[in-house]
């Protein structure tokens, strides 16, 4: 178990002060000009060497992808760090907590990130309707400029730094790195093909990059505490600490601090007080986040939670979302609920994903009352490996996962309700 002092997020829950006073106690902006002191090239040496992975989702090396910024700056062509706050992945809700009990975390994390890339200007895109944590946030701004940790010369490291905060109006896609920076330009929020990749080209045509807000949290502890320190939580290439959002049928919903590798049972038995009725009244658990495929209950007693062991799987870590399902729910409406979700959130650029979310979510309802043949189930698996892959956008990929877990483990199920459906009415089922 994570003991209080290896703890990163000291005000998770908001029962300390989260102004700067409260930070300060915390130890934030603590010897932060000597972290900058550190220069450029160390900095990303060391998140490199912590093997931290970002989390925004999708698990790339932190290090690598700060590293890919141009060494040097063209005048011309400001460097900016964007972070990502757009936070609509449905079970995720941990990057708003950090906004709303800790913002100086970020806002620290920002500066050393942001010098680390050469960067003198930093976009928060926070979802509009997070207002508390906006709130907080640009407070958080206005205490850190009059303290002149952030300015002309922030904290006296002789790196002028500012940091501005952009609304999104709550569309899931604007989360998606290219989508956020067309929104961020005053566009409308559609993701852009790549290459070129974000560090060459992105906002305004400048090297940028785009990174989750929980990423840039956790950089200056791990410069603090060393790459070691963190290296030594969890399993090599899924290294340190990480904030797990438990919800579902559990006791006691939460986000929780944890171990990256913890297992997914004593992660649920811990901090969740296990699933609502006892572990054998589990059906399944989505680990990380809407979009990642489900786990029937007794690959959830095994697996642990990180990037690599839930890919064997046929999952994902996700955000580390964890969705809890217990007997009572209706697995397949619970899917299909969720192919409404992608469905409506598809930005309508490409055809496998305009066409086939909505042609998947039709399907799903029929999945639902049993109104189908066997062979559709088959047929439904088909498109959303046509869908997968062929997108501008992981949002694609993202409407399939979760449809392909359910094939994948509870085509029984799927069966079940066909053959009932026609047992009960086999003249609409003939139709
Ligand atoms: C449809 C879609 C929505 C996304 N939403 C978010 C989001 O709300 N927050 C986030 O950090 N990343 C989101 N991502 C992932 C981002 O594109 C990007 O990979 C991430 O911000 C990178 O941060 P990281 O390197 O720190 O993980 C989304 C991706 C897709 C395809
Ligand atoms: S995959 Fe979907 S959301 Fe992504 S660009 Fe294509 S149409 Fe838009």
């Amino acid at each position: 178990m994570l003991q209080d002092k290896d703890r990163v997020f000291l005000n998770l829950w908001g029962q300390q002060d989260w102004r700067l006073a409260g930070a300060r106690k915390r130890g934030i902006w603590d010897n932060t000009k000597d972290l900058v002191a550190l220069g450029r090239e160390k900095i990303v040496e060391i998140v490199k060497d912590s093997e931290l992975r970002g989390r925004g989702g999708a698990g790339f090396p932190a290090g690598l992808k700060w590293s890919f910024m141009p060494k040097e700056v063209d005048p011309a062509r400001p460097h900016f760090l964007v972070i990502n706050a757009d936070e609509s992945e449905p079970g995720s809700c941990k990057d708003r907590e950090i906004l709303r009990n800790d913002p100086h975390m970020l806002l620290e994390g920002c500066l050393v990130a942001g010098f680390a890339m050469g960067a003198h200007t930093a976009y928060i895109y926070i979802r509009g309707e997070y207002w508390e944590p906006l709130q907080h946030l640009e407070a958080a701004i206005v205490e850190a400029r009059e303290a002149g940790l952030l300015g002309p010369d922030a904290c006296g490291s002789g790196w002028a730094f500012d940091i501005h905060v952009t609304r999104g109006a709550g569309a899931y896609i604007c989360g998606e790195e290219t989508a956020l920076m067309e929104s961020l330009e005053g566009k409308k929020g559609q993701p852009r093909l790549k290459p070129p990749f974000p560090a060459g080209v992105g906002v305004w045509g400048c090297p940028t990059t785009v990174t989750n807000v929980e990423t840039i949290a956790v950089a200056p502890t791990i410069l603090r505490r060393g790459a070691d320190w963190w290296k030594g939580f969890g399993r090599p290439k899924n290294t340190g600490t990480k904030i797990f959002s438990l919800s579902g049928h559990v006791n006691k919903p939460c986000n929780v601090e944890e171990e990256m590798s913890i297992p997914l049972r004593e992660l649920i038995d811990r901090h969740g007080g296990g699933v609502r009725g006892g572990w054998d009244n589990l059906q399944a658990i989505i680990p990380g986040g809407s979009s990642v495929p489900c786990l029937p209950k007794d690959i959830c007693s095994e697996v642990l939670m990180d990037f690599d062991a839930l890919r064997e799987v046929k999952s994902g870590l996700g955000t580390a979302a964890v969705i809890v399902i217990d007997k009572s729910a209706d697995i397949v409406e619970a899917i299909c609920r969720f192919s409404h979700f992608y469905m409506h959130e598809s930005c309508g650029q490409c055809t496998p994903c305009r066409e086939g979310t909505g042609w998947m979510y039709r399907v799903m309802t029929r999945m639902v009352q049993g109104r189908a043949s066997v062979d559709e189930i088959d047929t439904l698996l088909d498109v959303t490996y046509q869908v997968e892959g062929h997108t501008i956008c992981a949002l694609g990929d993202a409407a399939a996962w979760p449809i392909q877990g359910l094939i994948r483990h509870f085509r029984p199920e799927l069966e079940r309700r066909i053959a009932a459906y026609r047992k009960q009415a086999p003249a609409q089922a003939a139709e």
